[in-house]
């Protein structure tokens, strides 16, 4: 299951499907390139993995602490080492942070760990140290809990609890470490992605080729084989290690699926030289609003990937004042959908504009991402068979919870049984009113603070009402059935100011007040949905919701639940969820893979 299950046994948490990713100094050189990790991240969230991201200083933090450190002696390390480990230590402890602080502005539940709460434990010298033991159950139980877990990579404690380094590149060292020893406590399905500047390993340095000659990528290579390279792709200590353990490990590059796999396996090469990491995909952006502006800052972070060739607004001068370039600037919906791409982003909300301009891309062979669930709703099925006829695609995992991968956690669902309900808090503006309203605010402050931290629709009484919710589970709907529920159908309970107030007033202990979306199928078929307020018991997946997150309990007909949450609401959650359909749509378009999902 995609996301994260609530339930908290350790004995399923072995079943977990984990990846450990580790990202080294290359691809974290400053703070920008910590948003590109969090896409790589989400990227493995919503294909159903767990994640531990391991992680090294920002790129020159080491060198600049071992600087700071020959202030008081030349050889720092054998002055004092404690100290000396301790300094170095906080570079990886503070990208670390700075990784959870940005995976939770997108929207991602992230829990940052450490050596110590972890008990990584290491033998050998203070400042080269080797790791011996940590506490895998607590990392399983904590991706029961969490999709995604960031450990500094690089420390380690000895058996005094002192700081202890793994050696320059140590990093590498702990995510296979990790990875080898989530496999021996029972989670069998766990593999290790070493994540580099590069999409793989190569035959030799490009920068060393006679004549221009350009190396070929590996996509095997024996851990020997890998040891006979330069150890500056990747520790050769680490390898070894790798080597001992039996265990398989990739080499690749963030938001690409093709790596290197270094195993007990013969050695092959692509077939031609080069990598495929030249086509940049043309974007069209519709609508540069809320989450717009955020999807539009994500693509210009990433222009060895996309390349923005339009942006339709409604207002040209606020859009430049908000950092748009202006020759990309069109208050033409239309004339952006024709400008020569390979793909539209819809965030123009609303339905009859946006739903011309995609069906106007589909027709004309241009893909589609949108966010827009009430055009998804309402137009869904006519817009699949137009992409459908048209050999073109229709993405919208933004529509349904932000960051929630609700689409997916359905897909997977499916897998597993037939779905026979869907219940969840599908709005993130009603999911934070009734927070603040229990705390004392008034109904009308709540609401307005939700409309200036951009979680309300344009129309807030759309989130109010329930019609929002309703929107999306008819999309949840459509997904798990085929079936086109009618919005206008559904029963809806709206929040206001009284309806909360006596629902307070009703409350048993141990229960607290949330606006639940669910629908349900029936043996005959028949569908049934409606969106209220319920009294939730605390303790359950939906009771502990709070904020604008939203949650999605999807139930089977073996009576299985699993629940999966995020940031419902803003910006980076929806931002980042309109990101990674384009992402998938980029990875689809390129080059088939050698080492996937
Ligand atoms: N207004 C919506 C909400 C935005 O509050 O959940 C995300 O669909």
């Amino acid at each position: 299951m995609p996301g994260q299950c609530l339930n908290n046994r350790t004995a399923e948490s072995r079943d977990l499907p984990v990846v450990v990713l580790k990202f080294g100094g290359s691809v974290m050189r400053n703070q920008a390139d910590i948003t590109r990790v969090v896409h790589e991240v989400y990227r493995w969230v919503r294909r159903g993995k767990r994640v531990v991201a391991v992680v090294s200083a920002l790129e020159g933090t080491t060198d600049a602490l071992i600087a700071q450190a020959r202030a008081y002696a030349d050889s720092p390390d054998s002055l004092h080492a404690g100290a000396y480990a301790t300094l170095l230590a906080t570079g990886e402890q503070t990208s670390a942070a700075l990784l959870g602080l940005a995976l939770d502005r997108a929207g991602v539940p992230v829990e940052v760990l450490d050596a110590a709460s972890v008990s990584l434990r290491t033998s050998g010298t203070i400042v080269d140290g080797f790791p011996e033991s940590i506490d895998a159950t607590r990392i399983l139980v904590t991706l029961s809990r969490v999709p995604v877990i960031v450990l500094p990579g690089f420390i380690g404690r000895d058996a005094e609890g002192r700081t202890t380094l793994l050696g320059r590149g140590g990093s590498d060292l702990t995510a296979l470490f990790v990875a080898e020893r989530l496999i021996a406590a029972g989670a069998s399905e766990t593999r290790c992605r070493l994540v580099k500047d590069v999409d793989g390993l190569y035959e030799f340095d490009p920068a060393n080729g006679t004549d221009g000659e350009r190396p070929r990528r590996f996509t095997h290579l024996h851990w020997d084989r890998a040891l006979a390279l330069d150890g500056g792709i990747v520790q050769h200590k680490a390898v070894r290690y790798a080597k001992e353990k039996g265990l398989s490990f990739e080499v690749g590059a963030a938001l690409e699926d093709r790596a290197t796999l270094v195993a007990n396996t013969s050695e092959s090469l692509d077939a031609a030289p080069g990598s495929d990491r030249t086509h940049r995909t043309r974007v069209t952006l519709l609508g540069c609003g809320t989450v717009g502006l955020g999807v539009y800052q994500h693509l210009i972070a990433l222009p060895d990937l996309f390349d923005v060739v339009a942006v339709a607004v409604r207002d040209i001068g606020k859009a430049v004042a908000s950092g748009v370039e202006p020759r990309l600037l069109t208050t033409d919906a239309l004339e952006a959908t024709d400008t020569d791409c390979d793909l539209v982003i819809e965030t123009i909300g609303g339905v009859e504009i946006a739903r011309h301009a995609i069906e106007r891309a589909l027709r004309t062979g241009k893909d589609v991402v949108t966010a827009n669930k009430a055009v998804i709703a309402t137009h869904g099925d006519e817009l699949r068979a137009i992409a459908a006829s048209t050999g073109t695609t229709l993405r919208y995992s933004a529509a349904v919870g932000g960051a929630t991968p609700a689409l997916e956690a359905l897909a997977h669902a499916a897998e597993l049984g037939d779905i026979v309900e869907i219940a969840g808090i599908l709005n993130g503006t009603t999911n934070f009113v009734l927070g603040r309203v229990g705390e004392g605010e008034s109904f009308s402050e709540a609401v307005r603070r939700a409309q200036a931290a951009g979680f309300a629709e344009q129309d807030a009484s759309r989130d109010l009402d329930g019609r929002d919710a309703g929107d999306k589970l008819c999309v949840l709907a459509q997904e798990a059935w085929g079936v086109a529920l009618d919005p206008s159908t559904i029963e809806r309970e709206p929040i206001s100011q009284e309806s909360i107030g006596q629902s307070i007033k009703r409350r048993n202990a141990g229960h607290v007040i949330r606006h639940v979306a669910a629908v349900a199928r029936a043996s005959d078929g028949a569908i049934s949905a409606e969106v209220r307020i319920r009294h939730v018991d605390a303790n359950e997946p939906l009771g502990r919701v709070e904020r604008e997150w939203n949650a999605i309990t999807v139930r089977i007909a073996t009576g299985e639940t699993h629940t999966v949450f995020g940031r419902g609401a803003g910006r980076w959650p929806t931002a980042e969820a309109v990101l990674a359909d384009v992402l998938e749509h980029a990875t689809a378009s390129r080059c088939p893979v050698s080492v996937t999902s």
